[in-house]
């Protein structure tokens, strides 16, 4: 069964240009029917892929294939796989290719593959001849539940992450849940944690259901995954309808972050973007009950659940005064004040600035 979000970005903003709507088709087997939802779409006939190696061996010609058989002419532009391709050189590149392509202002960009590529072919698409028709096909769980969700796009500059980039929305996005097959156990998991915030921030029903149906979920069953897909479609999507340009309501989306950026950023990376999310959500959490905010209770729950998701619930043996530095060192960058979203119950959150350090520093034990 195909599930359907409709997507319409800035819906609830006064004097909005941008505002147009599109479809994320989430379901199982849904890139055999690509060419059908291109065709749908009312998308031109020629595509241009861009893809990163490993996705481009498994998914590259598969998918050239499914578009030729509805009639899309289709070219494949590989990048090398990793965070540090998500660059202004590797753009620039691809800009070069697009133009020996004779890409016009109606070919259609598809950005198959994890949130690299994803923020990558959406930044190349948002400002190739002032944008050109962008289609995001997300493999990986965090791509199908957050970054293909809510336009942004960038690349990273310097050691700034996703410092140059802009807003910018698919015509159609694509969530096959069946390439999710092909990823590691490690890599399902870290998307997992983004899954769970959902629920910790908006949604206790959710959050009972991802407790229920964890087995399920890890065994990559059909429906569950359709559903968890398709629930933090509609959860992201729904926040970013009302706060479009990232003014306020999105950041109930930081809830672990704070802490979680500052532990990936410590850990060099080894420790990965969801798993540093997960202890954030730990930490930010015992913050949340320091201040009454949450029970006991919930914060096992919380951390019960991360741990049956196969998430790390222990805080890693890295100092805790570095943690602390890299949190006010992204502050600056920010040059805003250290806000935390924490929990106030399973299902809602508050933003609070100004947390004493001596209570973050008793979270993080
Ligand atoms: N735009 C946003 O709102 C937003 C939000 C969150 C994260 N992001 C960005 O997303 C990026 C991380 O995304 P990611 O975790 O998807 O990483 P990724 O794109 O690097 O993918 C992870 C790995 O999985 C491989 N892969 C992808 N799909 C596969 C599949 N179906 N089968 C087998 N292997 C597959 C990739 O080749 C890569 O090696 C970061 O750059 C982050 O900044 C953006
Ligand atoms: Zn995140």
């Amino acid at each position: 069964m195909i599930q359907t979000v409709k997507v319409r970005p800035g819906a609830f903003e006064v004097n909005h240009s941008l505002n147009q709507s599109y479809d994320i088709k989430i379901g199982s087997g849904l890139m055999e029917k690509a060419g059908i939802l291109f065709r749908d779409s009312r998308l031109s006939e020629k595509t241009i892929i861009i893809t990163d190696s490993t996705v481009n061996k498994i998914y590259g010609s598969r998918l050239q294939r499914i578009l030729s058989s509805e009639g899309f002419t289709s070219f494949i532009l590989e990048v090398p796989v990793g965070e540090d391709q998500k660059c202004l050189d590797t753009a620039a590149r691809l800009y070069s290719e697009l133009s020996k392509l004779n890409t016009e202002r109606t070919t259609t960009i598809v950005a198959l593959g994890g949130g690299v590529i994803g923020d990558l072919a959406g930044f190349v698409a948002a400002t190739y001849m002032r944008g050109v028709a962008l289609v995001q096909i997300p493999t990986t769980l965090l791509a199908q539940c957050d970054s293909s969700i809510g336009g942004k796009v960038a690349v990273n500059h310097g050691n700034l992450k996703n410092q140059i980039g802009t807003f910018y929305h698919p015509k159609l996005t694509i969530s096959d849940t069946d390439t999710l097959k092909t990823l590691s156990v490690r890599e399902f998991c870290d998307g997992l944690a983004e899954v769970i915030k959902y629920g910790i921030i908006q949604d206790d029903q959710f959050f009972s259901y991802l407790e229920n149906s964890i087995k399920q979920i890890r065994n990559l069953e059909e429906t569950a995954l359709a559903y968890i897909v398709s629930r933090s479609a509609t959860i992201k999507s729904g926040i970013v309808e009302k706060d479009e340009f990232d003014l306020g309501l999105r950041n109930i989306l930081n809830f672990g972050h704070t802490i979680g950026h500052a532990i990936e950023s410590v850990s060099n990376l080894s420790i990965w973007h969801g798993e540093a999310v997960a202890i954030g959500m730990i930490i930010e959490s015992k913050i949340s009950e320091t201040l009454k905010l949450l029970s006991k209770d919930e914060v096992e729950r919380i951390t019960k659940l991360l741990k049956v998701s196969g998430l790390s619930v222990e805080i890693p043996n890295l100092d805790r005064d570095q943690i602390i530095e890299a949190m006010y060192h992204d502050k600056k960058a920010n040059r805003g004040k250290l806000k935390f979203a924490l929990p106030q119950g399973i299902g809602k959150v508050e933003i609070i600035d100004d947390i004493p350090v001596e209570i973050i520093k008793k979270a993080l034990g």
